[in-house]
C-alpha cells in the first residue's frame, strides 16, 4: 500500500519541466575548468542553492562504489578542490584508490557537470591554512571528530566536543592533522544542459596527450 502511494506521487513529479537556459556548445573555452567557472558564476547569479555542494564518489577496497555530498571549497588550474578527514572512510578509500568522481546537480538550472579523475592530498600547508580559516564551530567538530567511526552514545560526542572547545579556547592555532584538502585533477568533465523538448545537450571534454578534446554525446 504504501509503496504504490511513493510509486504515485513519484510519477506526478514534474522533472525538467521548467525554463532552462540554452547551452552552444559549439562557443566554449578551451578548458573544462573555465567552462565550469561560468556555469557557477551562472549558478549563484541565478540564486540556486548551495551550488558548491557536490556528490563525491569513491570505491572501497573491494571494489564497491561510495557515495556523499561535500562543499566545493576551490577551482585552480590544478582542479576542483574539497576538504574532509584522511582517517573518514573516503580518506582511507581515497588513500588505497585515488580516482573520483564528482557530480554537481543545479536544479533550477536544469544543468549537470560529472567530473571523473584522480584526487590527491594538497600541500599540508594548504590544508593548515584551510583549517584555520574555518568557523569555529567547525574547527572544534573536525578536531572532536572520529569521522565515519561507528558512535555508539551521543554523549561521548558531547563530552569530546564540550573538551575540544576548551582546548582550542587554551590554544586557538590548534590544528587538525587529519583535515585534509583533496584537489581533484580531471580527465574528463561533461556538461550536460536539459532541454524540455529532451534534446539535452552533453558536452564532454576528454584529456589527451595534446591537450582537451570535445564531443557531443547523445543525450
Ligand atoms: C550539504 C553538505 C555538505 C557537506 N560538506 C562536507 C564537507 O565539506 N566535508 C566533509 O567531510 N563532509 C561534508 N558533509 C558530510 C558528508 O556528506 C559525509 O557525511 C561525511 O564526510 C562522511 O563521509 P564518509 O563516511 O564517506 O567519509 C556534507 C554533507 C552535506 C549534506
Amino acid at each position: 500500500m504504501i509503496r504504490m502511494t511513493t510509486r504515485r506521487m513519484l510519477r506526478a513529479l514534474p522533472v525538467l519541466a521548467h525554463d532552462m537556459p540554452s547551452f552552444d556548445p559549439s562557443d566554449v573555452p578551451a578548458e573544462p575548468t573555465a567552462l565550469f567557472a561560468d556555469w557557477l558564476a551562472a549558478a549563484v547569479d541565478a540564486g540556486v542553492d548551495e551550488p558548491h555542494a557536490m556528490t563525491v564518489s569513491t570505491v572501497d577496497a573491494d571494489g564497491a562504489p561510495d557515495a556523499r555530498v561535500l562543499i566545493l571549497k576551490d577551482l585552480d588550474s590544478a582542479g576542483w578542490h574539497f576538504a574532509s578527514s584522511s582517517a573518514s572512510a573516503k580518506g582511507r578509500q581515497l588513500a588505497r584508490n585515488p580516482r573520483t568522481a564528482l557530480s554537481f546537480h543545479w536544479r533550477e538550472q536544469g544543468r549537470q557537470v560529472r567530473v571523473r579523475g584522480t584526487a590527491r592530498p594538497a600541500d599540508p600547508a594548504v590544508s593548515r591554512q584551510d583549517f584555520l580559516a574555518r568557523p569555529e564551530g567547525s574547527r572544534i567538530a573536525t578536531l572532536a571528530g572520529r569521522q565515519s567511526a561507528v558512535l555508539t552514545d551521543r554523549a561521548e560526542l558531547d563530552r569530546e566536543l564540550a573538551e575540544v572547545r576548551a582546548r582550542l579556547a587554551a590554544d586557538p592555532d590548534l590544528v587538525a592533522d587529519t583535515h585534509t584538502v583533496y584537489v581533484v585533477a580531471p580527465e574528463t568533465v561533461e556538461f550536460w544542459q536539459a532541454d524540455r523538448e529532451r534534446r539535452h545537450v552533453r558536452l564532454r571534454y576528454r584529456r589527451g596527450a595534446a591537450g582537451w578534446a570535445r564531443e557531443q554525446l547523445w543525450p
